[in-house]
């Protein structure tokens, strides 16, 4: 048995809000946004968090050449669904015509789409399901507080997805395990890594969480109207929706964690970071993926980044760079992919990808 990527696709909003433009709103500048953060751009939608992912979700599909009905489960990483219920893969679902579908959210905010990923290969995996499209859309332009300066100038909207497959092993050898094997040369990319522990094209993961830094990046949700609840507890006090976030806290969060996360997920799956082809990591901020990389002592080309062009897309960042690496062409078969997501909870955590 196997997982595979069948297709990705991606969607940004066709408006874009340079860092000129935001001159003009906060006092700020081209200079300190490019140094800081290596943001140039981001993209702003108008039409929401569902229609941007269910674009994303249509150029992954064709791509697989998948039919919709042909889904068995439907997750979307995402913290800032256009409503509360119904969920965001709900109305995917329902967009799409994928009436078959087993659909929920799932809210890890920037970890969004590699907890996503991760989870619906663990079902793939079971055997619960055949097929499942995994999303990770935001729309962080509506939480920023567009007057406070640290934070508005990091992020931007957008949308990534992929489509993945369990195929069983057709006739090929058995291995020593007893199971089949589909490519028992490994000549289709070499992807039967016996170091990976298991006959899958995504690999080990690992996921980790700290509830208790949640106040480091926080976003309170819809007020609560409740009479019968305390004054001192929930959003009551802290009012509906903007963000608030430590960011040289965050940052610190990120240059520890993500190279501690990565070295654990390569020593599991024995894989010595030299062979890794690219460590596709959350778009962040471009200091904070050279840390990595220094820390890591691997060269920074193997760190692709798009964040000039889109900031911060939260959940969408890691699927989006995915795709336009996978229609650039720049992805070969056989390829080690590590990815990493980090972001609010504090979450975080890091998939190996066998492309
Ligand atoms: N333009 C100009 N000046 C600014 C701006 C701005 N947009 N923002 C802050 N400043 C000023 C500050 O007021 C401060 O001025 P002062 O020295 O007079 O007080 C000065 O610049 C330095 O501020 P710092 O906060 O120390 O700047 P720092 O170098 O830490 O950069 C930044 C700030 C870019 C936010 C950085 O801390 C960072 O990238 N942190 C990680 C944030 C992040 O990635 N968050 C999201 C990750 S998780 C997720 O994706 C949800």
């Amino acid at each position: 048995m196997e997982i595979k990527v069948i297709g990705t696709g991606s969607y940004v909003p066709e408006r874009t809000l340079t860092n000129e433009d935001l001159e003009q709103i906060v006092e700020t500048s081209d200079a300190w946004i490019r140094e800081r953060t290596g943001i140039g751009s981001r993209r702003i939608t108008e039409a929401g968090t569902t229609a941007m992912a269910v674009e994303a979700a249509k150029r992954a599909l064709e791509m697989a050449q998948t039919a919709p009905e042909a889904l068995d489960l439907i997750i979307v990483g995402t913290s800032t669904g256009d409503c509360l219920f119904p969920g965001t893969a709900c109305e995917v679902q329902a967009a799409l015509g994928a009436a078959g579908a087993a659909c929920f959210d799932l809210s890890a905010a920037c970890s969004g789409f590699l907890f996503s990923l991760n989870t619906a290969c663990v079902y793939l995996e079971s055997g619960a399901y055949q097929r499942a499209l995994v999303i990770g859309a935001d729309t962080l332009s509506k939480t920023v507080d567009w007057s406070d300066r640290s934070t508005c100038i990091l992020f931007g909207d957008g949308a990534g997805a992929a489509v993945f497959e369990r195929v069983e092993a057709a006739g090929g050898e058995t291995g020593a395990d007893g199971r089949k094997r589909a490519d028992p040369d490994g000549s289709a990319g070499g992807r039967m890594q016996k170091t990976w522990g298991h006959e899958s094209r995504v690999g080990p993961f690992i996921m980790k969480a700290d509830g208790g830094r949640g106040e480091v990046l926080h976003c309170a949700g819809t007020p609560l109207r409740n009479p019968f609840i305390k004054e001192e507890t929930g959003n009551k006090e802290k009012g509906f929706g903007y963000m608030t976030m430590n960011g040289q806290e965050v940052f610190r969060f990120a240059v520890k964690t993500v190279p501690e996360v990565l070295e654990a997920l390569l020593e599991k799956a024995e894989v010595p970071p030299e062979d890794i082809r690219y460590f596709i990591l959350h778009q962040a901020n471009e200091r904070i993926i050279a840390a990595v990389a220094k820390r890591m002592k691997q060269p920074i080309e193997k760190f692709p980044m798009n964040l000039e062009r889109y900031g911060n897309t939260s959940g969408a960042s890691i699927p989006i760079l995915l795709d336009e690496m996978n229609r650039e062409g720049k992805l070969a078969r056989g390829d080690k992919l590590a990815l990493a997501g980090f972001g609010a909870g504090l979450t975080w955590g890091a998939t190996l990808l066998l492309w």
